[in-house]
């Protein structure tokens, strides 16, 4: 195991450039299953989750080549599989392979899907629209067994929640069914469009994602296919709410602004100084920020995965400010951990009162998931002294080379195994 050794308040100049959407990849893999020719996906971020992702094609007879960033995709040869528990187990998207497997093969075994402990997070919104789509679906011996007599049929499906996963399987799902399925109250994530856009290079038929309404018309079969991998706008905004603390002539670049409006508004409301240049963001640290609320939610609105990174935000800003976590059900452990460095947080359940500013000083603490950890970094950074910060495989999971992209810009971090 490894642990970061991180000497806080460290000024940050120079430039950050971000990878490609880790929560875009997870799916684009899996969905490149869909077709027996070949695909190209570029801007591919070198994480651990690619990386299992990868062995899980392998599994299913696909040969890939990953290099510079581009991975190229051959399935002549790809067969149907069992999804092997110490795959699946390992990260949330493996569920995608549903999608994909059902769509070409119209059978998947796939064991339990893993992910970060933030809450129950079922998936009930994927299977009940897989039975919807005439897929029996039986559970044995710790997986799913899932089948379909014929070809899914296309249908109309109304989502009680705007999950993402469950868009991307359905959409991933739908690419080969018999017939037009249509998704009521679609998650409109930026992801869900780049996956979409990646399905119509291969020649499927969707229209209106990153809408609430998508619409899917069934096709015989896909062809070769391209696509970019967008920018990962939760690593940015992680970086951003850094240069916002710490930055001094410092710019993130390689970054979709739009997909950022949420963070950016809450930016100018806490008085902190940025410039937009087209795909990048110049920051700096402001002398006094002023409190905001955050209230986290589905796109557009703020996103979940940076509340955590933003409540350390919170913590130096003058006044209360109220944080409310409204996607998951356990996404405040990192608290306990920011209070043990100094910070004054109240939290109930889902709901925090952040008062500041709060000096933070460097302790012992632990990633308890992804971006728990992305917080605690934030923090440590801040802090007075040096921050030790163990578990932190969570953290090299969401952030391509993070420690190494940080000291460029001057901060202090090492990288160091557990004693
Ligand atoms: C994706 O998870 C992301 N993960 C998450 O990022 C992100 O937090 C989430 O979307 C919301 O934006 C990936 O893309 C790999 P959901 P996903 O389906 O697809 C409930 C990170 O830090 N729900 O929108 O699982 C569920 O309990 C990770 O990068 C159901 O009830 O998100 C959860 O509370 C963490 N039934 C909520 O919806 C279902 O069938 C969000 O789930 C599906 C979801």
């Amino acid at each position: 195991m490894k642990k970061l050794l991180i000497k806080g308040n460290k000024e940050l100049n120079g430039e950050v450039h971000i990878g490609g959407a880790k929560n875009a990849i997870v799916a684009l893999i899996p969905a490149s299953v869909l077709t027996k020719g070949k695909c190209v996906i570029h801007n591919v971020p070198d994480i651990s989750d690619v990386r299992i992702l990868l062995d899980i094609m392998k599994s299913l007879g696909s040969e890939v080549i990953y290099k510079n960033e581009t991975l190229i995709i051959d399935n002549k040869n790809l067969h149907n599989e069992l999804i092997k528990q110490e795959y699946a187990s390992k990260l949330r998207a493996s569920y995608y392979f549903m999608g994909s497997l059902l769509g070409l093969f119209n059978k998947a075994e796939i064991s339990y899907p893993g992910g970060c402990i933030i809450g129950s997070r079922p998936i009930d919104i994927h299977l009940d629209s897989f039975k919807k789509m005439n897929v029996t679906i039986k559970e044995v011996d710790g997986h799913y067994l899932m089948k379909s007599k014929s070809r899914l049929k296309g249908t109309s499906l109304f989502f009680d929640f705007p999950s993402v996963g469950a868009t991307i399987n359905v959409m991933i799902a739908a690419t080969l069914a018999n017939g037009v399925t249509k998704i009521i109250n679609a998650a409109r994530e930026p992801e869900i469009v780049n996956v979409a856009d990646f399905l119509n290079s291969m020649g499927a038929k969707i229209k209106g994602a990153g809408t609430g309404e998508i619409i899917i018309e069934g096709v015989e079969e896909l062809h070769d296919g391209e696509v970019t991998v967008i920018p990962d706008r939760i690593e940015a905004g992680t970086y951003l709410i850094m240069g916002a603390l710490l930055g001094r002539n410092f710019k993130v670049s390689g970054l979709v602004s739009e997909h950022l409006e949420s963070l950016l508004f809450k930016f100018r409301e806490a008085g902190v100084k940025y410039k937009i240049k087209g795909n990048s963001v110049y920051i700096s640290r402001t002398r006094k920020l002023n409190a905001v609320n955050i209230k986290t939610t589905v796109y557009p609105g703020f996103p979940t995965d940076l509340g955590q990174p933003m409540s350390t935000f919170l913590t130096q800003c003058s006044g209360e400010s109220i944080f409310e976590e409204t996607i998951y059900e356990n996404r405040l452990r990192h608290i306990p951990h920011l209070n043990a460095m100094g910070a004054n947080i109240n939290a109930f359940e889902k709901k925090a009162v952040v008062i500041g500013p709060s000096k933070l000083v460097g302790r012992k603490v632990k990633a308890t998931d992804l971006r728990a950890g992305a917080s605690l970094l934030v923090a440590g950074m801040v802090a007075e002294g040096t921050t030790e910060i163990s578990n932190i495989e969570h953290i090299l999971r969401g952030y391509e080379n993070i420690v190494s992209k940080l000291n460029k810009v001057g901060a202090d971090i090492r990288l160091i195994d557990e004693d």
